[in-house]
């Protein structure tokens, strides 16, 4: 049994907890829905609040056909497969899910992963190497950022949003000045042989949308692939629900797609990467997760399925959603509260103004939870110093009356604090 090992964790613990960055878990004993009964704090009875901070966005996590097609599917399929794909864990109902990948966003092919962390994560190494180049943007999701770190192709961070900066790092890369120091001594430019350019589709501390229409011509310009990670808005987000690569108009022109089944389509867990048949083709041979994690398991894939299904029968769910968010956004703006301007369901309350804006986003998200409303603040590390805010996020299956009594637990807890 170690000792000093133990008291250096506790130590660290114990810094974590003062600096106030401590994590917690809300217990919530009921199903995943806008009504959700929470313990919290440990100990005390379940309360009733309304969930504002899920992922939830369609409300598809309890649809009756995604729960009947996921019951289906364990009285078929049985529940687990034990094994990874390429042993003994591919069935019918994984390809059918792959097929419907494709078919959603006319691409070639698709592979399946256990999470969009792991879709990510098994990417980058498996089809770059030192040779190649990888630009990425600052704000890219910690998956993205994790499996570049596994792949040994040099790294060129661009600045958040910025295109001025993206093409300055193709270009580095493309001539390789990263590492000539001039002098015509010693390094010589080395220019990258593949380039690939990396990004969140939107960006989930802001809900602000990456762009990708200028992204894809830089990418066309510089001969380099695109890579769009669509997690927070596939099934939702553009016209038919194609996410932002829809929204912006670059369906089709996008070479790697990377999404979650975790989030709109049912909630459950699931990861894909579609795109080109030579990149798939290429992580069926080598992307470790996929070769040493196992299998979906079928119900879950079943699920998707059905959730794809659900989107192409019926708009309503996604223009309910976005009628919610305009509604939403549009009130708390009314009401003078600062939130992130834009159009997406994560709707960011931000206490920049305020000197104590990291204590001010849990003085609100603890007052809300008192009134009711479950969302929930976040401040340094998880977003930049002075940044502060409860991110807010908008679901489908909120009714009017549920979004009313949250604007009215703001307008309280907003005017408690003195923030409106
Ligand atoms: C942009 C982005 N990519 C990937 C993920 C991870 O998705 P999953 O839960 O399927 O691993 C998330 C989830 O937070 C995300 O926001």
């Amino acid at each position: 049994m170690y000792q000093r090992t133990r008291y250096d964790f506790i130590q660290e613990l114990v810094d974590i907890k003062n600096a106030g960055l401590f994590k917690d878990e809300r217990v919530i004993v009921s199903d995943q829905q806008p009504a959700i009964d929470v313990i919290y704090p440990q100990g005390s009875p379940p309360k009733e609040v309304l969930n504002f901070c899920s992922n939830n966005y369609l409300g598809l996590a309890n649809h009756p056909q995604i729960i009947d097609a996921a019951k289906q599917a364990l009285d078929h399929y049985g529940f687990g497969m034990a094994s990874v794909r390429f042993i003994c864990g591919t069935q019918d109902v994984h390809k059918r899910l792959e097929r419907r990948i494709c078919a959603f966003y006319s691409t070639e092919d698709a592979i399946l992963y256990s999470s969009c962390f792991d879709a990510n994560g098994g990417l980058f190494e498996s089809i770059l190497g030192a040779e190649d180049a990888i630009i990425t943007d600052a704000l890219n999701h910690a998956s993205i950022i994790d499996g570049i770190r596994l792949c040994k192709a040099k790294r060129f961070i661009f600045e958040h949003g910025n295109m001025e900066s993206l093409e300055d790092a193709l270009r580095k890369a493309r001539e390789g000045l990263d590492i000539w120091d001039g002098s015509g001594l010693g390094k010589q430019p080395s220019p990258a042989r593949n380039v690939m350019i990396a990004t969140d589709g939107v960006f989930s501390m802001d809900g602000d949308i990456a762009n990708l229409k200028r992204i894809v011509e830089l990418g066309n310009e510089y001969d380099a692939m695109v890579m769009v990670d669509d997690s927070h808005a596939t099934g939702f987000f553009g016209k038919t629900g194609r996410g932002a690569i829809e929204h912006c108009g670059v369906l089709g022109k996008v070479d790697i797609i990377t999404s979650t089944l975790g989030k709109a389509m049912g909630g459950a867990s699931g990861g894909f990467t579609t795109g080109r048949k030579e990149i798939i083709e290429l992580l069926r041979q080598r992307s470790r997760p996929y070769l040493f994690s196992n299998t979906l398991a079928p119900a879950i894939a079943a699920a998707g399925i059905a959730a794809f299904d659900l989107l192409d029968q019926s708009a309503d769910l996604r223009e309910t959603l976005m009628n919610n968010t305009r509604y939403f956004r549009d009130e708390m703006t009314a009401l003078g509260f600062d939130i992130v301007p834009g159009i997406h369901p994560i709707v960011p309350v931000m206490f920049q103004k305020y000197e104590n804006d990291a204590q001010l986003s849990q003085m609100m998200a603890r007052d809300l939870f008192e009134e009711g409303i479950y969302a929930v603040g976040f401040f340094f590390p998880v977003v930049p110093k002075g940044k502060s805010r409860i991110r807010v996020q908008i679901s489908a299956a909120h009714t009017r009356d549920q979004i009313d009594k949250a604007l009215a637990a703001f307008a309280t807890c907003g005017k408690r604090h003195g923030i409106i």
